[in-house]
Parts: structure tokens; C-alpha cells; sequence
């Protein structure tokens, strides 16, 4: 089978590096993702267990298309009955570049006609359209008027592990802030610590991968468990596996704070449905007062970036007191700051060791490497 893993720009890399852990092997990093062949158990796995991918996609067909009849016959002509009854919800998104056809919606609409035909003309009846919560979420790609077809394996969204009902403002996506751990290489052997931790993503993601915990354990379901024929004896297995080998202990603590009581709150019970509570101590304080208790360390953060008009002064003294306390109280730690105002980055007046380019949403970022000696 032909899957797909789509990921925000910039943490391809990480994927590939995540799918190759899995044992995944046969792998193309693209931009925006990565391709690999697998089994319907492998593209499971890939839902269950990455941690900085979007989407899991299974491919089921790829095309050419310049009319709206080669669209429509081209959708119709997938065994849509595999995946499909008329008593299951479905929706269509599509997305369009470079292509004949220019206009998305009527692409979704008449994908939509060919899926709906082809169940009626096979069971009689046509399944209906959801586009909040569907049974089965089709996506369209039309590229250079080649057009794949393919079905949304985890359904919602992968960052939406489910522990982070709680959110203070900015929170970083589940997937972005485990790409940050991922990007520093921190394997659990030292203390972690997120002194400006709002709803506390970064730190609780650090546990999960330290503790070996498989971000999709926390999910109420994936798309997949909707699909006719879904194999549970399979499923059963993936799971049990991912249970069996969570780690009870970590060798080392995680700690949180930050300077909102009520965000150190959320942060606490966000860590709680995630079941890492008691890998983490949350606490709150300014981080001008941060200082690891002991050396090396993993410090990640991400603090304000200045949005809004008026924040820049205040913003300014902020970042300047990063650069003193990495300095006079950091010795033998490594810092990773995630920061989207080049400007600001410069009141913090050391050298960034390693400058990784991250997009967070439609923001580009830069995810910067403090090694403190
Ligand atoms: C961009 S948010 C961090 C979001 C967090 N990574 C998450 O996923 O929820 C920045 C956080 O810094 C906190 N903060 C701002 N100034 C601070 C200070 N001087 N000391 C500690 N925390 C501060 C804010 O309360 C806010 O929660």
C-alpha cells in the first residue's frame, strides 16, 4: 500500500527519521511530507506512534486530469465499497496547484458525485456528507493536473492527542512542540525544563517521548476504525505492543513553570490526561528567577513573540534577561529557544549555535541552539 505522511514545512526530515524508528523503511521525504509503502499495519503504526507528523494519508489512486469528466471518472472507478457504505458519513477536501481545473470547491463537489454514484449504484442507497465529523475524510490532490486520491487514515488531525483541553493563549500544536524535543536530540538522560511552560506542550511531550509513550495511546479513535472491514484483531495487537512498552520510570525529572498561575493550572491538568503528571513538576515563577538545578541540562522554550502594538519595549528587557541568565546561571546546559521576531533575538546577545528554520502556522520561525559553556 501507498501512504503518505504530510507534516508541517520544515519537520520532513524528522518524519522520515521517525518512520525509519518504526522500522519503516521504504521512504521518499518530499516537501510537505513523506511517501512510504507499507502494509495497512504499518500505516497504523504511523498513526498510533509519530509524534511530529499532521496526517497519515493511504493513497488509493493517482491520475491525470484536465477535465472535469477525467476527474469524476477517475474517483469513480476506485472500489469506494471497500471503505464505504451508505450508512457512513463522508467528505471530500481537495487541494489545487498548477492545474486545468482552478477551482477547488467544484473538485471536492464533483469527487464527491463520482463517491456518491459509485455506492449507490453498487447498495442502492448513497451515504450522506458530513464535514465536521465524517467517517471517512477523502482527499483530493490536484498537482500539475495529476490527481491523487486518498484517504485520511487518522481522521482529526495527529497533533490532537487529546490531553490538551486546557489552553492558555499561544499554545504550540502537540506535533510542533515535539518536533522542538526532536530537534534537540534530548533522549531523556538529563533534566528538562520549559521555564515559560503556558499549557505546559513542550515539557509533556518530552515525557511521552522519553517515557516511550506512543502520542496516539491518549486518542479516542483514528478514521481508520470507522472503515468497513476494519481488521480489530490487528488494531488490538498495535495497541497491546504500544502499551507494553511504555516506560514506568524516567531516570531523570521534567520541570514546568511559568509566571501565570492559571496556565501552571492548565499545564497541570493537561499533564494529568496525559498521564505524565508524575514524570513533571509544574510550578509558578518568572523566569527571571530560572536556574537548572543542575548541569547539563535541556532548557526549551517558547516565549512571546510581540504581536501585539505596545509589547515591544517590555519584550525587549525580556529577551535581554534570557541572554544574561543562559549566561550567569546556565554554565553547562544547551537551550533551545523558539522565536518568531528576528528583532527580539537579538536583545538576547548570544550566539546561537544552530539556527533551524520551523514554521508555526503561516509564521516562519526560528528554532535557536544556545550551548552554554
Ligand atoms: C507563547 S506562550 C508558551 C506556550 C506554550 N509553549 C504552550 O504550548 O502552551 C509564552 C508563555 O510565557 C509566559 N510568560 C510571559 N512572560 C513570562 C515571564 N517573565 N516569566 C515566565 N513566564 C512568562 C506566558 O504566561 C505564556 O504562557
Amino acid at each position: 500500500m501507498k501512504f503518505f505522511v504530510t507534516s508541517a514545512k520544515g519537520l520532513e526530515e524528522l518524519v522520515a527519521a521517525e518512520l525509519l524508528a518504526l522500522g519503516i523503511s521504504d521512504i521518499r521525504t518530499d516537501k510537505g511530507g513523506v511517501a512510504f509503502n507499507g502494509s495497512f499495519e504499518e500505516g497504523c503504526k504511523a498513526c498510533l506512534w509519530l509524534r511530529t507528523a499532521s496526517r497519515v494519508l493511504l493513497v488509493l489512486a493517482e491520475f491525470p486530469v484536465t477535465t472535469p469528466q477525467e476527474l469524476y471518472d477517475g474517483v469513480r472507478s476506485i472500489k469506494w465499497n471497500h471503505y464505504l457504505t451508505p450508512d457512513m458519513t463522508m467528505a471530500v477536501d481537495s487541494v489545487l496547484r498548477d492545474s486545468a481545473m482552478t477551482h477547488s470547491g467544484f473538485v471536492a463537489l464533483k469527487s464527491k458525485d463520482a463517491i456518491v454514484d459509485s455506492i449507490r449504484e453498487i447498495c442502492g442507497r448513497r451515504p450522506n456528507v458530513d464535514t465536521k465529523s465524517p467517517d471517512l475524510q477523502v482527499n483530493v490532490h490536484l498537482v500539475k493536473n495529476r490527481c491523487t486520491v486518498s484517504l485520511d487514515m487518522a481522521g482529526d488531525p495527529l497533533d490532537r492527542r487529546g490531553y490538551r483541553l486546557d489552553r492558555n493563549k499561544a499554545p504550540l500544536r502537540e506535533n510542533l512542540a515535539a518536533a522542538l524535543v526532536a530537534f534537540s536530540g534530548w533522549q531523556g538522560d538529563t533534566p528538562f525544563y520549559d521555564p515559560m511552560c503556558g499549557s505546559g506542550t513542550i515539557v509533556i511531550e518530552a515525557a511521552l517521548a522519553a517515557a516511550n509513550v506512543a502520542p496516539g495511546l491518549l486518542r479516542e479513535r483514528f478514521g481508520f476504525q470507522r472503515w468497513p472491514g476494519h481488521d480489530l484483531s490487528l488494531w488490538k495487537n498495535v495497541l497491546s505492543e504500544a502499551k507494553d512498552s511504555r516506560k514506568r520510570e524516567l531516570g531523570v525529572r521534567l520541570r514546568g513553570s511559568d509566571r501565570s498561575p492559571g496556565a501552571v493550572d492548565m499545564a497541570r491538568q493537561n499533564a494529568g490526561r496525559a498521564d505524565m503528571a508524575r514524570f513533571i513538576e509544574f510550578s509558578s515563577a518568572d523566569i527571571r528567577t530560572f536556574a537548572p538545578s543542575t548541569s547539563p541540562s535541556m532548557i526549551i522554550f517558547n516565549p512571546p513573540y510581540g504581536e501585539r502594538m505596545g509589547e515591544e519595549a517590555e519584550l525587549t528587557e525580556l529577551y535581554k534577561a534570557f541572554g544574561d541568565l543562559l549566561k550567569k546561571r546556565c554554565a553547562g546546559s544547551t537551550a533551545y529557544i523558539l522565536c518568531g521576531n528576528s528583532e527580539l533575538v537579538k536583545h538576547i546577545g548570544l550566539k546561537a549555535t544552530r539556527r533551524i528554520p520551523i514554521w508555526n502556522g503561516p509564521l516562519e520561525c526560528r528554532l535557536l541552539k544556545y550551548e552554554m559553556y
